[in-house]
């Protein structure tokens, strides 16, 4: 027998779903016969008995077992229950709230007055370049480059660099800022999720500040898009504000180290992690070295 149909969302009947039956269970007598396994029993007698089952036409129950779904009363509800499974392949975006919300920032004050803008190299790059974490001269990606700093002192310093950003003001002020110190980077507007790279492009990815703001349920996918872009072997150096600050203000959501260890092992090995407490202000931050497998993780036991 075949095993009970399981709800799809990926294949050319997904809109039939939508459309399948809302009405609200009759109180008609039930139908005496459900087919021959009682654990095929429909919950909701209001939809025909003969209709056929739209997500797998030769799913032999005519009835879409929702028994699985807790709590579900109505397909309606089913529907949303439903985790949605992207075809293989298929890489995500960051929201378009999101996008918006940054590009609002970067047209509403001046990049030198936002308060992650400084005008020196980040610590944990200056370090990464003295203690060569990253090879001398190789391509780097600056991920949430902002206004370009990073990229800036890493091109002065004889890296190739990309810098790539959300929001157009800050690939704006990127650009002029270049141009003024007579600089080459290659700074793009665009999405960390969706790089416009081909696979192994990069030597090494720097991110200062950037994977703390991709939203909780697509860190695992960024982790997956840094991976592809960056060759086996190469560096990927990240700071972040960690789930120890305190205060309203900044990042909404602060990875933990666990968090972080989750959702980019299967594509890194953490070769150094370093944690900075408050000192100042209420942040304390995480700096790590992440290195590029050259090997896929073994699935986990
Ligand atoms: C906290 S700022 C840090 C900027 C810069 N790295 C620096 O140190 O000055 C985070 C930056 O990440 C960018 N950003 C956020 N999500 C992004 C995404 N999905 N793709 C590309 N850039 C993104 C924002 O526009 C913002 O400029």
């Amino acid at each position: 027998m075949r095993p009970r149909c399981a709800p799809r969302t990926n294949g050319p009947d997904h809109g039939g779903y939508e459309r399948f039956p809302t009405e609200k269970p009759s109180r008609a007598p039930r139908p005496r016969d459900h087919g021959q396994d009682s654990r095929a029993r429909p919950r909701f007698e209001a939809f025909p008995r003969q209709q056929s089952c739209r997500l797998d036409p030769g799913c032999e129950s005519p009835w879409i077992d929702l028994s699985s779904e807790k709590g579900s009363r109505t397909a309606d509800r089913v529907v949303r229950h439903v985790p949605r499974r992207k075809a293989p392949g298929l890489r995500p975006s960051v929201p378009t709230r999101v996008r918006e919300q940054w590009g609002k920032t970067y047209r509403a004050t001046s990049y030198r007055e936002l308060p992650w803008f400084s005008p020196r190299l980040y610590p944990w790059l200056k370090l990464g370049i003295e203690q060569r974490w990253i090879r001398p001269r190789t391509r780097i990606l600056d991920v949430g480059c902002g206004a370009g700093t990073n990229s800036l002192f890493l091109a002065r310093a004889g890296f190739r660099v990309s810098g790539i950003d959300l929001a157009p003001g800050a690939i704006e002020a990127a650009r002029r800022r270049s141009a003024h110190l007579g600089l080459s980077v290659d700074f793009r507007v665009g999405d960390a999720l969706r790089l416009p790279f081909s696979d192994r492009t990069f030597g090494g990815i720097v991110d200062v500040g950037c994977y703390h703001t991709i939203p909780v349920r697509l860190r695992a996918a960024y982790s997956r898009e840094l991976g592809r872009v960056l060759r086996p072997g190469g560096r990927y150096l990240v700071s972040w504000v960690g789930r120890e600050s305190t205060g309203s203000f900044g990042p909404p959501h602060r990875p933990s180290l666990e968090e972080t260890a989750a959702a980019f092992e299967g594509e890194f090995l953490f070769l150094r992690t370093e944690f900075e407490p408050p000192r100042r202000g209420p942040f304390s931050s995480y700096h790590a070295v992440l290195e590029r497998r050259s090997l896929p993780q073994p699935p986990r036991r």
